[in-house]
C-alpha cells in the first residue's frame, strides 16, 4: 500500500516508524515531516492547510490510505475532504473532532451520558464567569473553549487567580478560542494519558502513559506540550482501565453515533483519577505527543491494520498485542522552550545515542541542513528507551541523553520519578 502520514513531530516520527516496519506499507510518504522522519518515509513539501494540494498528491501518488497526525487539520475537516475525494483517511471529522475543538460540547456530551467529568458551567460573557467563579470559589479551572494548543487552562489556586483568567480570556488573550469560557470543578487525584482506537461503532484500548507538562524538573514552571511520558501508567490498574473503557470512552462513542458524528480515529483520554474512579479532564482527537513514542515502542503487533479497521469500522473483535516491557522517553528542548528559543543550532552525538541498548530516537523539530542535523522547533528530540521497567528504560534514556551533544538544547532530568519511586518502594 501506498500511505501518506500528515505531521511533522516526534508523534509523527514513532507513527512513521511504526507504519514504515508493516509488511502492508510498499511506499510511506510524510508531509511536511522532519530530519528523523525520513530515514522511514520520503518527505513532502507539501501545505496541509491546502487540502486541495493534498488531494491532488494523493491522486497522483496512487494514496491508499491517509494517517492524520495533529488536531489542527482534523478540526479543519481533512478527513471529510479526502474521504469526500475517495481517499480513505485515519482521523475522525470535523464533527466528530469537536471532542478535541469545542471543550464546551464535550462537557455537555459528558453531562448528557452521565460521563463522570468535574462539574462546570460554560459562559459567554464575562459577567456571568466571574459571577459564577465568586461563588463557588477557590481552587477551580478556566478553560478557553475552542483550540489554544494545550495553553488554554487555568487552574486558579486562589479567587484573584480565577478572576484574573476570566478577564484576560474575555479581553482576547486566548484569541477567538476564548470567546467562550467553560469554568470547571478542580479534580484531585493522579492524571494519566489514556487511547482507545474508535472505528464509530466499537473500541479497543490500546495503553495508557503518563505525562510531564510542566517544563521543570519536579513538575515546576509553565506548561508545555509535554517533557517526557512513560508507559504504562501505573495508576491504570485493569479495573480503572475497564472502568475508562465503560463508563467513559464507550458511553462517548455510543453518544456520538446517536448524535450523527461517528467517532473514528483514536481517542486520547485526558484523566484524573480520582478516590472515585476515573473522571474526563478532556479528551484529543488524536494521539498524544510524547506519549505516542512510548506506546509505539511498546507495541509489538503491525499497528496498520488497527488504523485500517478503525477507518472501516471493523476493530470488534481486533486485538492488539503489547510488549511487557515499560517505554520512556525523554524530551530535549531548546533553551528557552516554552517561551522564546533559537532555530538552526547543531545536533551531534545521534548516532553514538542510538547505540545504547534498547534506545530509539524519535525526532521532532529537526532539519537535515547538508550533512548536519540542526534544531527547528520548540521541542526537538524524543530521547527514548525500553526497558524491564520504567527504572531501567529511565537509565538508558538519560544514558542516550548524555551522549547527544547540543549546547543549546535541554531536557528535565527527572521523567519517570513517580514510577521510579513507586519500583523503589516494591
Ligand atoms: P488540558 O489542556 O485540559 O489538558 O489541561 C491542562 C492541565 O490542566 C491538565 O493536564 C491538568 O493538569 C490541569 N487540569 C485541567 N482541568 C483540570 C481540573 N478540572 N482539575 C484539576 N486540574 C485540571
Ligand atoms: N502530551 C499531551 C498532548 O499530546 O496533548
Amino acid at each position: 500500500m501506498n500511505i501518506l502520514l500528515l505531521g511533522s513531530g516526534g508523534r509523527e516520527h514513532a507513527l512513521a516508524w511504526k507504519i514504515a516496519a508493516s509488511p502492508l506499507t510498499d511506499k510511506l510518504y510524510c508531509a511536511p515531516g522532519n530530519a528523523g522522519i525520513a530515514q522511514e518515509a520520503e518527505l513532502v513539501g507539501l501545505d496541509i492547510t491546502d487540502h486541495a494540494a493534498v488531494i491532488a498528491f494523493c491522486k497522483e501518488k496512487t494514496i491508499d490510505f491517509v494517517v492524520v497526525g495533529p488536531e489542527a487539520p482534523l478540526v479543519a475537516g481533512i478527513v471529510d475532504d479526502l474521504e469526500a475525494a475517495g481517499f480513505k483517511t485515519f482521523g475522525p471529522t470535523k464533527n466528530a473532532a469537536q471532542l478535541e475543538g469545542s471543550k464546551g460540547f464535550t462537557k455537555d456530551l459528558c453531562r448528557a451520558n452521565n460521563i463522570p467529568t468535574g462539574a462546570y458551567e460554560r459562559f459567554s460573557d464575562i459577567q456571568s464567569a466571574m459571577h459564577y467563579v465568586r461563588q463557588q470559589g477557590a481552587p477551580i479551572v478556566i478553560k478557553a473553549d475552542g483550540l489554544a494548543a494545550g495553553k488554554g487552562v487555568v487552574v486558579a489556586m486562589t479567587l484573584a487567580e480565577a478572576e484574573a483568567a476570566v478577564d484576560m480570556m474575555f479581553s482576547g488573550g486566548m484569541g477567538a478560542a476564548g470567546a467562550e469560557v467553560v469554568v470547571e470543578e478542580f479534580l484531585q487525584g493522579e492524571e494519566a494519558s489514556f487511547f482507545a482506537l474508535c472505528d464509530g461503532e466499537n473500541a479497543i484500548a490500546l495503553a495508557s502513559a503518563q505525562d510531564h507538562k510542566r517544563v521543570g524538573d519536579g513538575d515546576t514552571g509553565p506548561n508545555t506540550g509535554g517533557m517526557g511520558a512513560y508507559s504504562p501508567a501505573p495508576v491504570m490498574t485493569d479495573e480503572i482501565t475497564k472502568r475508562t473503557m465503560d463508563e467513559i470512552i464507550l458511553p462517548t462513542v455510543r453518544a456520538m453515533k446517536a448524535m450523527g458524528a461517528p467517532y473514528k480515529g483514536v481517542l486520547f483520554a485526558g484523566l484524573m483519577i480520582t478516590k472515585d474512579g476515573p473522571k474526563l479532564i478532556e479528551y484529543n482527537a488524536r494521539f498524544g505527543d510524547p506519549e505516542t513514542q512510548v506506546l509505539m515502542l511498546r507495541l509489538m503487533s503491525d499497528f496498520l491494520p488497527a488504523l485500517i479497521a478503525a477507518r472501516d469500522g471493523q476493530l470488534k473483535n481486533f486485538d492488539l498485542r503489547w510488549y511487557p516491557d515499560a517505554a520512556l522517553t525523554v524530551v530535549m528542548a531548546a533553551k528557552g522552550y516554552p517561551g522564546d528559543y533559537k532555530r538552526g543550532t547543531t545536533i551531534e552525538g545521534l548516532y553514538d545515542a542510538s547505540q545504547v541498548e534498547g534506545v530509539e530516537i524519535f525526532h521532532a523539530g529537526t532539519k537535515q541542513d547538508g550533512q548536519k542535523i540542526t534544531a527547528n522547533g520548540g521541542r526537538v528530540l524524543n530521547v527514548s528507551a525500553l526497558g524491564k521497567n520504567v527504572t531501567q528504560a529511565q537509565a538508558r534514556a538519560y544514558q542516550a541523553v548524555d551522549r547527544i551533544q547540543w549546547p543549546e538544547g535541554f531536557c528535565r532530568r527527572d521523567i519517570g520519578w513517580q514510577a521510579v519511586a513507586r519500583e523503589k518502594g516494591k
